[in-house]
C-alpha cells in the first residue's frame, strides 16, 4: 500500500477531553484497508460533521479522526470490479465521517458497496451542494409522493427553511408544483426563501404552538420537519385530514410532545427519515431524480463554497443554526 500523504482536517481529543482541529498531513496508510479508494474533490458541511468536529460521541467514538459525511470524487485504485480508475463517484453516509475517516480529507478508501456511480447531468460539485442534506430533502419529498401528497392537496410546511436540509426541500418542492410555506427563524432571509419557490414565509414563532391542545386548524396537505420538539408537534396538529409529516431532524429538540389525535382522528401520517443507512437502489432512485426532475436552478444562490481552512468558523455557524443553504468544501484549493 502507497505511503503517499495529503491534507485532511484532523480533530483530535486531548488528555483533558479538550478536542482539537488542524490541518495535517495523513499517509494513506491511515486510511482503512480494501474497497475503493477515492481523490476527494468536493465534500459538504452537514449538521451531523459539526457533531463530529466538536466531540459529539454519539457521532464520532475515536479520535483523531476526520469528519465529513459526504465525498465526490474520482477513484484512483479497487478491488472491486464495479468500480474503475478515474470513475467519478459520490460517497455519503453508511459510516463515512462518523467513524470513517472523511470527506473533510483529499482521499477516503471505502467499501464499494458505499459507492454511488456519478449520475449524468450532474457534476462533482453540484453532487455536493446537495450532499446528505439536500439527498435527505429529496428524500423527503419522495416520501410526500410516495404517501399520495399532490401539489393540489394543498400547502406544504417546510420547517428550519434556510437550513441545509430545508432550503433544498423548499426548492424542490416548488419545482415539482407544491404551494410551499417556508418557517424560519432569520427573519431577514425571506428573499432568499421566496428566490427559492416559497410562496410564503411564517416565522419560526408562529410555527410553534404552547397551548397544549391536542388538534389545531388543519392546514398543511403534507410537512417537512427538520427542526423536531414543539414545532414538529404543532405541525402534526395543524395537518390536514390523511396529510403527512415527514422527520428528519433534531436541532431544536428530539422530544416530540404530542398524543395520538392527529393520527386517529385526521389520520396523519409521520414519516420516519434515514438517509445514512437508506438501501443504494433507493440512493440511486434518489440521485437519478436530482440529476434529473429535482435538478434546481438556484444551486448557487444556495451555496458558499469553502477551503478546509474556513471550516471552523463554518462549524460554529452551522452549530448555532445560523448557516445558510449549502456550504461545499473545495479539496483542491
Ligand atoms: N435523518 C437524516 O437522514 C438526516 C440527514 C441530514 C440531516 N439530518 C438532520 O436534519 C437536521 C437539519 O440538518 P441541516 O443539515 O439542514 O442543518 P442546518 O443547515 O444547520 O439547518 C438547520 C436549520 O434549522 C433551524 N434551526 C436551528 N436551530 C433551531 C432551533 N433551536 N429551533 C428551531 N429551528 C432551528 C435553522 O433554520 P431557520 O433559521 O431557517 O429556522 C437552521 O438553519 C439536523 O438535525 C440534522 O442532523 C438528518
Amino acid at each position: 500500500m502507497s505511503d503517499q500523504t495529503f491534507k485532511a482536517y484532523v480533530v483530535d481529543e486531548t488528555d483533558e477531553n479538550v478536542f482539537v482541529r488542524n490541518i495535517k498531513s495523513r499517509s494513506l496508510t491511515d486510511l482503512p484497508d480494501g474497497g475503493v479508494l477515492v481523490k476527494v474533490h468536493y465534500s459538504s458541511l452537514n449538521y451531523k460533521d459539526a457533531l463530529s468536529a466538536t466531540g459529539n460521541k454519539g457521532v464520532t467514538k475515536n479520535f483523531p479522526h476526520t469528519p465529513g459525511v459526504d465525498a465526490s470524487g474520482v477513484v484512483e485504485e479497487s478491488s472491486d470490479d464495479r468500480f474503475s480508475i478515474g470513475q467519478e463517484v459520490i460517497v455519503h453516509g453508511y459510516d463515512l465521517g462518523c467513524n470513517t475517516s472523511g470527506g473533510f480529507g483529499e482521499y477516503i478508501r471505502v467499501p464499494a458497496d458505499w459507492v454511488v456511480r456519478l449520475p449524468s447531468g450532474l457534476s462533482l460539485r453540484e453532487s455536493m451542494i446537495y450532499g446528505t442534506a439536500g439527498y435527505t430533502a429529496a428524500y423527503s419529498v419522495l416520501r410526500l409522493q410516495e404517501f399520495g401528497v399532490n401539489p393540489d392537496m394543498g400547502e406544504i410546511l417546510v420547517t428550519g427553511a434556510t437550513g441545509g436540509v430545508g432550503s433544498v426541500a423548499v426548492a424542490i418542492l416548488a419545482k415539482s408544483g407544491y404551494q410551499v410555506v417556508a418557517s424560519t427563524g432569520k427573519a431577514d432571509q425571506e428573499e432568499f426563501l421566496l428566490n427559492l419557490g416559497a410562496k410564503e414565509v411564517i416565522s419560526r414563532e408562529d410555527s410553534k404552538d404552547e397551548s397544549g391542545r391536542p388538534l389545531l386548524r388543519g392546514r398543511w396537505a403534507g410537512a417537512v420537519d427538520t427542526v423536531g420538539g414543539e414545532i414538529l408537534a404543532t405541525a402534526i396538529k395543524s395537518t390536514k385530514k390523511l396529510g403527512v409529516v415527514t422527520c428528519c431532524g433534531n436541532v431544536a429538540s428530539a422530544e416530540l410532545p404530542i398524543n395520538v389525535y392527529p393520527f386517529i382522528l385526521r389520520g396523519v401520517s409521520l414519516v420516519g427519515i434515514d438517509s445514512q443507512d437508506s438501501p443504494m437502489k433507493l440512493r440511486q432512485q434518489i440521485w437519478d431524480k436530482i440529476s434529473n426532475e429535482w435538478k434546481l436552478d438556484q444551486l448557487e444562490q444556495l451555496t458558499t463554497e469553502i477551503t478546509l481552512h474556513e471550516l471552523d468558523s463554518n462549524i460554529e455557524l452551522i452549530l448555532q443554526g445560523k448557516q445558510r443553504g449549502r456550504v461545499v468544501i473545495n479539496l483542491s484549493k
